[in-house]
């Protein structure tokens, strides 16, 4: 009898056992399938193929996101900048181009008033400082820039988004 019970405990502890590590296994298997990119059940799968594009369009977002990245590329390069990490503002400075040639390719009618006054104007002067490794002109230019960013955002009837001098870090990156 007592030995038939502590045999059950055994069996039951076992069973246990198989149970938890089936789950755990389980659950491992499905980190790496997913760790290898969207499943065929996934939210754009499932929807009808022709609403697709539409719904990845949707997804990217417009010039709202071109600017969020803008902003915080704007920011990183100033900060780079004034910490003596020029490779670091030029690498992050030059993608502010990037990101609004993006912009451009989802809404084509921001790109008249964003190369005239924005990146044939104030935008390689800034670049040039960063090349140059002088911040006194660095400061001066940026200031600048900022001032083209707001114009730019008059022109395009959003003129209260107003863009000062940055004051607080984006990244806890360091300069050593
Ligand atoms: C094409 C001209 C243009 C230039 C150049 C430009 N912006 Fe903008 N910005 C816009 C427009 C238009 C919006 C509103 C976008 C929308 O709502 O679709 C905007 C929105 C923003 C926003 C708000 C984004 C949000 O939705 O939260 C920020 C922040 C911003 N800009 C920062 C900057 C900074 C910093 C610069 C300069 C380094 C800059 N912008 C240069 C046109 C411009």
């Amino acid at each position: 009898m007592v030995r038939q019970n502590v045999s059950g405990w055994g069996g039951r502890w076992f069973a246990g056992l198989v149970v938890t590590v089936l789950i755990l296994g389980g659950g491992l298997g499905l980190h790496l399938v997913n760790a290898q990119g969207p499943q065929p059940g996934g939210w754009l799968g499932k929807l009808p193929a022709d609403k697709q594009i539409e719904a990845i369009d949707r997804q990217l977002r417009g010039f709202d996101m071109a600017m969020f990245e803008v902003n915080y590329r704007y920011t990183e390069m100033y900060f780079g900048a004034m910490e003596g990490n020029w490779d670091y503002a030029l690498y992050t400075g030059e993608k502010i181009a990037w990101a609004l040639e993006n912009g451009f390719q989802r809404r084509p009618k921001r790109r008249a008033n964003g190369e005239a006054i924005f990146l044939k104007a104030a935008y390689p002067q800034v670049i040039d400082a960063i090349k140059k490794k002088d911040v006194a002109l660095f400061k001066q230019r940026v200031d600048a820039l900022r001032a083209a960013c707001n114009a730019c955002h008059a022109a395009e009837a959003v003129p209260f988004i107003r863009v000062g001098i940055p004051s607080i870090k984006q990244t806890p990156l360091v300069n050593n």
